[in-house]
């Protein structure tokens, strides 16, 4: 997610937004930029670490009260320096995090109007759109107002305009943006950590707010209406450290209660229900490319590999192409038998595997078709694979892989539909019943976190198990290895992952009362042979954690310990079965007092074999 900072005063601005892009480095980034207002918009950009921009700060200082920053985090066009925010035009500066979902429409209209353009982002829309209302006589609120109404997706904007010293002014629709109010200064920002060292007032802006904001202090009204609207100031309490985490004890814990949002932003612009389509251009298949294919092998490691586990189910029951799923760090030594007609579909959060880097590699060498669910723009696998279906998660600072695991199943959610209708193994009933499903799931997945706010409290009566079963089948076989995953990774505790199925064929002999099992039940297709395999294991005294519909009283009466989550489809209970799963695993290591957010031995991207 990108950093936004403002700042008007009668400090030295870029100080000051320099620090506070250093406070919101957290959020992730791969550019960064200045631009202050003083007697001229002077602007300084730089690509990579922030380091490189306040090296050149410190090499040729920009002077002025008056100024906004930004840390980019690539969605829309490569980590260069063009693209690089703030984004200039005429008398305007603007900075943005967000995703402007009509940029093309916008972008070809502009164009057709004289405009150029000068970088590959949707953000330069919006300097576009303000300059032009400017140029025609307007306030500098009234342009970006008027920016507002013809733009739609999420954006903060911070503008500033050349022609007024006296201003900055912002607008807010679903990315995060607040108001820092100090002695003589107003501050704008995407999150508390960037202002806390000026000021602990701060006001909240709700989605349909602007403001303008001056040496004195701000007004807020709705861009809409133009209504002016009154917002507390709230004095915020959290040390520094506790706001780079929105005030959740650990980024592990702020990453679970992002994926509503991450999952809307990963679905955002993509899904048309009414027509019962999906697009994402960006992944360059047409009907006879698909035709070509005989095979579709997804490689991965860890929970990327358990997404593609799920993304078999979706890619098989939409296409009818069979779909393997390969661990890279096995596939790329055993000699693999692809060609032409096989697309090779590499999965990971970082883009920066080794094994799955050199799996692609090795697939494509040999002929395959590459391709790649990746959250990282421009990273490594990105590039390798050329055809790439990017999550909108944001960073994942947590090295216990959530957000990104749901975005990547929202992904290859997605992509089967999308295939499904180029093959026309999909009909525009059976797309809409699948998209109107998927797009229930952020909500769904808020529910499930409301309905496990207790969690701790089962997490608690498990404390000293030394092992663990996960059970689940079908679709939520893949929810069982990644639960057993979460599990080991942060709390230390074994864990093992089985599909349901398979336990008489050996588990069931680590069944006792010292050895929980955690079972995924939701209603659904196989829903009656996981309550058998439940009662099984109730009937040797082992305790059973069951995840399961919060209305389903029959199954809470067979369990020890019950996770409620809202009723679900097939295709959709993976997304949010896993949810209570992701919890549990937290609530166990933080009793534990393990260093969940850096588990020992771990690291966030395993560049090396
Ligand atoms: C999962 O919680 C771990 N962080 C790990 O298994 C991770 O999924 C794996 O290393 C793959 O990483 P990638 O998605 O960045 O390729």
């Amino acid at each position: 997610m990108c950093g936004i900072i403002g700042y008007i005063g009668e400090q030295e601005a870029a100080d000051i937004i320099v620090d506070g892009l250093r406070r919101l480095e957290y959020r992730g980034y791969d550019s960064a930029g200045v631009a202050i207002n003083n007697d001229g918009i002077h602007l300084r950009r730089a690509v990579g670490k922030l380091r490189n921009l306040a090296k050149s700060l410190d090499a040729e200082p920009l002077n002025g009260t008056l100024g906004i920053g930004h840390t980019r985090w690539a969605t829309h066009g490569r980590p260069t320096e063009p693209n690089a925010h703030p984004h200039v035009v005429g008398r305007v500066a603007v900075v943005h995090n967000g995703i402007i979902e009509n940029h093309l429409a916008l972008r070809s209209q502009l164009e057709s109007e004289g405009h150029t353009f000068s970088s590959e982002t949707d953000t330069e829309i919006f300097s576009h759109l303000i300059d032009r209302t400017l140029q025609g006589g307007t306030t500098l609120a009234e342009a970006v107002r008027a920016a507002t109404q013809a733009v739609h997706g999420a954006y903060a904007i911070a503008v500033l305009d050349v022609e007024n010293p006296d201003e900055v002014v912002v607008a807010k629709q679903q990315s995060p943006l607040i108001l820092g109010v100090g002695q003589g200064e107003t501050f704008c920002a995407s999150d508390i950590p960037a202002i806390l060292s000026h000021t602990r007032d701060v006001v909240f802006l709700e989605d349909g707010d602007m403001a303008v904001l001056t040496r004195a202090g701000f007004t807020i009204s709705r861009f809409e209406s133009g209504e002016p609207v009154e917002r507390a100031v709230t004095r915020v309490q959290w040390s520094a450290v506790a706001a780079e985490k929105g005030g959740y004890k650990h980024f592990m814990l702020k990453e679970i209660h992002e994926q509503s949002r991450a999952i809307t932003d990963t679905i955002r612009g993509r899904v048309s229900l009414e027509q019962g389509e999906v697009f994402i251009e960006e992944l360059g298949f047409t009907a006879e490319d698909l035709k070509e294919l005989r095979r579709i092998v997804i490689i991965a490691c860890g929970t990327s590999w358990h997404a593609g586990l799920v993304g078999k189910h979706y890619l098989e029951q939409a296409t009818r192409i069979p779909v393997e799923v390969d661990l890279a760090s096995e596939f790329r030594y055993r000699d693999p038998i692809v060609d032409a007609h096989t697309l090779v579909l590499a999965i990971s959060q970082s883009g920066e595997t080794a094994d799955t880097l050199a799996a692609l590699k090795e697939a494509q060498r040999r002929g395959a078709r590459g391709a790649a669910v990746v959250n990282v723009i421009g990273s490594s696998i990105a590039r390798a694979a050329g055809n790439v279906l990017y999550t909108h998660a944001g960073p994942e600072i947590g090295v216990a892989s959530t957000k990104a695991f749901t975005t990547q199943m929202t992904a290859l959610y997605l992509i089967a539909v999308r295939l499904g209708r180029l093959l026309g193994t999909l009909d525009t009933t059976q797309a809409r019943e699948l998209l109107a499903a998927l797009v229930e799931v952020p909500g769904e997945v808020s529910r499930a976190i409301e309905l496990n706010a207790d969690v701790r409290e089962t997490a608690y009566r498990y404390l000293e198990a030394t092992s663990a079963l996960y059970l689940g089948r079908g679709l939520l076989h893949p929810i069982a290895l990644e639960g057993a995953l979460k599990l080991k990774e942060i709390s230390y505790i074994h864990a093992e992952g089985y599909a349901a199925g398979e336990m008489k064929h050996g588990p069931i002999a680590l069944i006792d009362e010292h050895t929980p099992t955690v079972i995924a039940a939701p209603r659904g297709p196989s829903y009656e042979k996981t309550c058998s395999n439940l009662q099984e294991i109730a009937a040797r005294h082992g305790p059973v954690i069951a995840v399961g519909d919060e209305d389903d009283t029959d199954l809470r009466g067979l369990a020890d310990a019950y996770l409620p989550v809202p009723p679900t489809t097939p295709w959709t209970a993976p997304l949010v079965t896993v949810i209570p799963l992701q919890l549990l695993a937290y609530h166990l290591a933080d009793l534990k007092g393990t260093d969940i957010d850096q588990p020992r031995n771990l690291a966030k991207s395993v560049t090396v074999e």
